[in-house]
């Protein structure tokens, strides 16, 4: 593979949201992860952990506890009942239509310990860092097994509620959800700002 060749790998990704029924080998997930965990670590201690659910009952469980708490929050929001409705309703068809759906925790317990907060805090963002290191590289390496996925937001919203429909170790915090999937179609790709909007050099390029 050229380096053009992997510049229009990683720039043909898109964050597919729909997805065929088809099924996905077990054995293709394995390799997903596995890739995903050579990812950078801070201190090289791997705090990614992930809860890999593929059957129904689980994902139904899953999506029941998460929409209970999102639907306590809307109302908290003093949204219309229906906009209620249909947002949960929304957020629970995504995780079901699904084939597989993977929670990304965090796992702090092998992290340096410190007394004081400002440290600890640097602690922490170095093992979330190191755990979305690993999600782009799930995402990357289910682009590569002509996969679709979406990076999801909602578990951090929703931590102890999916770490008890999942019954997951008490030292993994939810991070994150990726659905996966063959995609029903591919999107345009989204907008991105210019370098010369995300980037300062300390001198000029003449290029930027
Ligand atoms: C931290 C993070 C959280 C995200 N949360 C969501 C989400 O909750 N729902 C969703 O549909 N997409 C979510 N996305 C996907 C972004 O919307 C998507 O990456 C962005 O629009 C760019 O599109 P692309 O991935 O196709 O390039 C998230 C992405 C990241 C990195």
């Amino acid at each position: 593979m050229t380096a053009t060749d992997f510049h229009t790998f990683l720039r043909t990704r898109r964050s597919i949201r729909r997805f065929k029924a088809d099924l996905i080998p077990d054995s293709v997930i394995e390799d997903i992860l596995t890739t995903a965990t050579f990812a950078p670590s801070a201190h090289h201690r791997q705090p990614w952990r992930f809860a890999v659910i593929t059957e129904s009952s689980t994902k139904a469980k899953l999506a029941n506890a998460m929409s209970r708490k999102f639907q306590k929050e809307l109302e908290n929001d003093n949204l219309a009942p229906e906009e209620i409705s249909r947002r949960v309703m929304r957020s629970k068809d995504r995780i079901l239509s699904a084939p597989v759906v993977i929670i990304l925790c965090v796992d702090m317990s092998e992290m340096d310990k410190y007394p004081d907060r400002h440290r600890k805090k640097a602690e922490f963002i170095m093992a979330t860092q190191s755990a979305a290191n690993a999600g782009v590289q799930l995402l990357l390496a289910a682009h590569a097994e002509g996969l679709g996925s979406v990076w999801v937001c909602s578990p951090l919203f929703a931590q102890d509620a999916v770490q008890k429909a999942l019954s997951l170790p008490e030292t993994w915090e939810p991070q994150a959800m990726y659905l996966l999937g063959y995609p029903t179609e591919i999107p345009q790709a989204r907008e991105r700002k210019s370098i010369k909007e995300v980037s300062k050099w300390s001198q000029t390029s003449p290029d930027v």
